[in-house]
């Protein structure tokens, strides 16, 4: 197993699974397929799947929830990109959803997205597998009004304002820091583990959530455009109150090495072989994308 299989495998289920959407409702799957199938780093993903090959083999059975994951976040890509929310015309290299289909079916597509999701997650529990109806809970938590989208009004209503450095890691810590923890708790619930590593995992998954936000705030002013995929100076453009704002550059990259190695620290207290996910922590502190 390696991280770039992993990546393979859900972009199969992924595309195997808008494969054949095409009859009914085209309009729709097809703007919901475009921002999907694009591309993407699959962090959440493959972060799921890593953490649960913590603990069992067969990471197959977990690629509806890691897919499932994905969608959310491709949803959130999608609204996060909109006019009335950061204005951005490229993502992923590509068009943003709405310069292509308008800014109605885009909505649309980021809904349809979310409700797949969850479709497929609670397809998933039919069998009423405890672990799978508790990773499913914790996910849909997690992308809701007190997750992601606490985050992402927070980070709307901060626009152009003095926020506290309470407020900046709230804000981060919900935006991207839950999705993040989403995808290793889930991972590491649907694999049964401890109470005591689930605990540890949690941390590890705080830490590397707002890491990985710092790290994406340093990228929208010294990112390379056709390397990132999205539109540097983004947040500047939009009066954002971001972790460069409140601590400047160099202080960022500090606190982004810091939080990194506090996550080896964490992973190495783990009794399984967390070898996969210190490469994919330490990818992400490099990453230029
Ligand atoms: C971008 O997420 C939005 C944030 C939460 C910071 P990613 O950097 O994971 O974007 P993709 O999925 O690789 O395009
Ligand atoms: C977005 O944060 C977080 C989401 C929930 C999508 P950003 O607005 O900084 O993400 P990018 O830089 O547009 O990818
Ligand atoms: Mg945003
Ligand atoms: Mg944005
Ligand atoms: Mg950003």
């Amino acid at each position: 197993m390696n991280i770039k299989l992993l990546k393979d495998e859900v972009e199969q289920w992924i595309s195997d699974y808008f494969g054949d959407k095409q009859e009914v409702n085209i309009r729709n799957f097809e703007a919901m397929s475009y921002s999907i199938k694009v591309g993407g780093k699959r962090i959440r993903p493959i972060l799921m799947l890593l953490t649960y090959s913590l603990y069992k083999e067969d990471f197959e059975s977990i690629l509806p929830f890691a897919s499932a994951l994905e969608m959310i976040h491709t949803y959130s890509l999608i609204h996060d990109d909109l006019p009335s929310m950061d204005n951005d015309d490229l993502r992923r290299g590509k068009p943003t959803n709405h310069k292509i289909y308008g800014e109605a079916i885009a909505i649309l597509a980021g809904d349809g997205l979310l409700n797949e999701a969850m479709i497929i997650m609670l397809n998933e529990c039919l069998d009423g597998n405890l672990n799978k109806i508790k990773a499913s809970a914790l996910i849909a938590k997690a992308s809701g009004a007190e997750g992601m989208i606490a985050g992402q009004i927070c980070d709307i209503l901060s626009e152009g304002k003095v926020i506290s450095e309470e407020e900046l890691l709230y804000m981060h810590r919900n935006k991207t820091g839950q999705l993040i923890i989403a995808a290793i708790l889930s991972g590491a619930t649907l694999g049964n583990a401890s109470e005591e590593d689930l605990s540890a995992l949690k941390m590890f998954g705080d830490k590397l959530g707002l890491a990985f936000q710092i790290k994406d705030d340093i990228l929208d002013v010294v990112g390379d455009v056709a390397i990132l995929g999205k539109n540097v100076k983004s947040d500047e453009c939009n009066n954002k109150t971001t972790f460069i704002t409140m601590y400047g550059l160099a202080k960022c990259k500090a606190k982004c090495n810091d939080l990194t190695q506090e996550c080896f620290q964490i992973l190495k207290g783990l009794k399984a072989n967390t070898n996969y996910l210190e490469e994919i922590t330490e990818f992400l502190l490099k990453r230029e994308y």
